[in-house]
């Protein structure tokens, strides 16, 4: 790789034979590589976490495996499109999660056979906030020869996220969360040795291993995870998102983690207090940076929190309130006084 010093910046022009690609999905790539201990070459620039699942999910042949397994947490997205490979020769089948919303590596065990050709798994639960033990579920997974999925979109800039120490063979994320970015932009991971395993059939010039061949006679897709890619790519959301990578890594991720895990003691603390019903589990090591409280009418409630300063949102009956490396103790007690003052909408 070649690259232009200029200042402190480190302007890459060249990924080992891949062409210069101008409008900026290569910074993204390196960016988003470094975040998750990627290799660029394993990383895609989509517009959605959707889009780079999808690129996957169209390369991918359902013939001597045709399971998918994927779990009650996923994101609507992950579902809808696994659930459109049916037509291709996919048997999807979910994993339960149990009463106290957790699922237990024991559901997946029930699950997950030799015929289970990709598990695709949520890294935290965007309804309640639980967060899944990664790596027992991918050694299940491998044991049976089964390839993962993580979807990162929910704790991807909120906690450190390490492909290799988790061992997943793909991942998409989006940088609009905890990754302070815009819409728009999404981050597909393919680990190196699977790239050419699979071929990408919803594509774009994007995706060519060269885009500036400029040849309409022939489908030739990038030997690196670009292979996930498509048309061309949003380059203002691909800046922003630099930009936020950038600024959580230099706050710190870790530090991030660490933060947001005292303030959610202390709101768990005060959740007790108010006698309030929490969805999320209450070990640390159990959640990601969301927590979500029962409530009798969490539209009502937000509405109540929206105007008087305080934004949070609602997924299945649960407030959500979500604390990132800007907030304080000081608004985790104003959200306290909040919830006390519309108790009559806690469940
Ligand atoms: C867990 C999870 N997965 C996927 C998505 C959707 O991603 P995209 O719209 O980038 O496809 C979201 C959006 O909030 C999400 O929370």
């Amino acid at each position: 790789m070649s690259t232009r010093q200029s200042g402190t910046r480190v302007e890459p022009r060249t990924l080992g034979d891949a062409p210069p690609e101008q409008y900026g999905p290569l910074p993204g790539r390196i960016r988003f590589a470094r975040l998750v201990n990627a290799s660029p070459e394993e990383v895609a620039v989509t517009t959605s976490l959707s889009a780079g699942v999808s690129a996957l999910a169209s390369g991918l042949r359902f013939a001597r495996r045709s399971k998918v397994v994927l779990t009650d947490w996923e994101f609507p997205t992950i579902g809808q499109i696994w659930h459109a490979q049916e037509a291709r020769g996919a048997r999807v089948t979910h994993v339960p999660a149990a009463d106290d919303g957790t699922i237990p590596l024991e559901h997946f065990e029930r699950v997950i056979d030799d015929d289970t050709l990709l598990v695709s798994i949520t890294h935290v639960c965007y309804r309640n906030g639980a967060m899944l033990d990664v790596p027992k579920v991918v050694e299940l997974a491998h044991e049976r020869g089964a390839l993962v999925l993580l979807d990162s979109f929910q704790a991807i800039g909120s906690l450190p996220v390490d492909v290799r120490e988790f061992g997943v063979d793909f991942l998409g994320a989006g940088a609009l969360k905890y990754l302070l970015g815009s819409a728009g932009l999404g981050f597909f991971y393919c680990r190196r040795d699977l790239v050419e395993r699979v071929w990408p059939t919803q594509t774009g010039w994007f995706a060519d291993e060269n885009i500036f061949a400029m040849d309409h006679t022939d489908y030739s897709p990038a030997r690196t995870a670009a292979r996930f890619q498509s048309g061309t790519p949003p380059v203002p959301a691909i800046y922003a998102g630099i930009a936020g990578i950038e600024l959580m890594q230099e706050i710190g991720v870790a530090a991030t983690r660490e933060h947001v895990n005292g303030l959610n003691a202390h709101f768990l603390a005060g959740l007790d207090d108010l006698g309030a019903t929490v969805a999320t589990p209450r070990a640390a090591d159990a959640r990601g940076a969301l927590m979500c409280v029962r409530s009798k009418d969490s539209k009502a409630l937000v509405a109540a929190l929206d105007r008087e300063g305080i934004v949070t949102s609602e997924r299945d009956g649960n407030l959500r309130v979500s604390a990132h490396c800007y907030n304080s103790v000081e608004d985790v007690e104003a959200v306290l006084t909040g919830l006390q003052r519309h108790k009559n909408l806690l469940a």
